[in-house]
């Protein structure tokens, strides 16, 4: 697998989504770039160190994207993922020992020394800016995974978008542009399938049962997350979006989908949504790849296998986590 870097706005679901990933030994993290979305860039990156603090791995670079959408004022979700970000855990700060470049000065340098592939999880205004400066680099981007977007799903910040593709329209549309110009596909990890995705209480006790120190990590982020869907929506737990898009990038068998060429609207009442043109009226080459079926089960076999440690320190096995079965 070519080196990997995660573009995020942690938030909730980008940490969980970063605690898989740094538990999945197929990935080399070349760095964590963060971008205004859930949270201010700046908090983001302090939220990243948090994580790679609970995770052994303070080795890792987190660079401080773009402060602000490419057009649209910033409008943040701390309603959802509490005033720090991370649900209000306000968890120990970790020391800021990240070289000073920004995302957009380390993504260019990194891709300019090899072929890297990226995970997108927060709004895509820092790929836009690269992309807009060097669109030669993205030859060199073997895949690109986003969590954003929905095909037939109903929005989460609006009727018809999703959060992260709302928060800054421009962005996305040039990064789907500049991906069509490519001939390339963005894999689109939308609301179609990270909604089945819900970590519920049950499931969380499951957890600590079976790693006290991971779950109790987990349930501290992830209790105002809960709250948070059940007066919104009225569900008991929480969707985890971006830790699916993780999954699917080392084990792609996880989603399947379509590929279909797609736009992101901009302006109005349908900021923000992905047209997707299943039926090919607009007859243009395919620039995304759309991910509309998944199995939470297997997600969640994935999930508990590699965030979970007994107390020797090895992993749960398939076999031993049968209590999924009930999924
Ligand atoms: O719409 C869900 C997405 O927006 C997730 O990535 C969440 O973290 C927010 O960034
Ligand atoms: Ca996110």
């Amino acid at each position: 697998m070519p080196k990997l870097i995660i573009d995020c706005d942690p938030g909730i679901d980008d940490a969980l989504a970063l605690l898989l990933a740094l538990s999945s030994p197929e990935l080399e993290i070349a760095g964590i770039t963060t971008v205004s979305g859930n949270v201010s860039a700046d908090l983001g990156a302090a939220n990243a160190r948090k994580v790679l603090h609970q995770t052994g791995r303070p080795e890792i670079p987190v660079f401080v994207g773009e402060m602000t959408p490419l057009l649209k004022d910033y409008t943040d979700a701390r309603d959802t993922h509490g005033r720090d970000g991370l649900g209000e855990s306000f968890l120990p700060e970790v020391p800021d020992a990240s070289p000073r470049e920004s995302a957009a000065e380390f993504l260019e340098q990194a891709l300019e020394q090899e072929e890297i592939s990226i995970i997108a999880l927060g709004p895509m205004t820092n790929l836009a800016r690269l992309f807009e400066k060097r669109p030669d680099l993205i030859s060199r981007i073997p895949r690109l995974v986003s969590m954003g977007g929905s095909f037939k799903s109903h929005g989460n910040c609006s009727p018809v978008a999703e959060y992260n593709y709302w928060c800054d329209p421009e962005a996305a549309r040039i990064c789907y542009e500049h991906f069509a110009a490519a001939g390339k596909k963005i894999e689109m990890v939308g609301l179609d399938v990270t909604r089945r995705i819900v970590l519920t209480p049950n499931l969380l006790s499951y957890m600590t049962r079976l790693d006290p120190e991971t779950g109790a990590f987990v349930r501290k982020i992830t209790e105002f997350y809960m709250d948070f869907h059940w007066k919104q929506e009225g569900i008991i737990g929480c969707v985890i979006n971006d830790p699916l898009a993780v999954a699917y990038y080392i084990e792609p068998s996880i989603c399947s989908g379509f590929d279909s060429y797609l736009e992101v609207e901009t302006d109005g009442i349908c900021r923000g949504q992905t047209i997707v043109d299943s039926m090919g009226f607009w007859n243009r080459r395919p620039n995304s790849h759309v991910l509309t079926e998944t199995s939470a089960r297997e997600f969640m076999y994935f999930f508990f296998s590699r965030i979970l440690k007994k107390a020797n320190g090895t992993k749960w096995k398939r076999e031993e986590l049968s209590c999924l079965e009930q999924l």
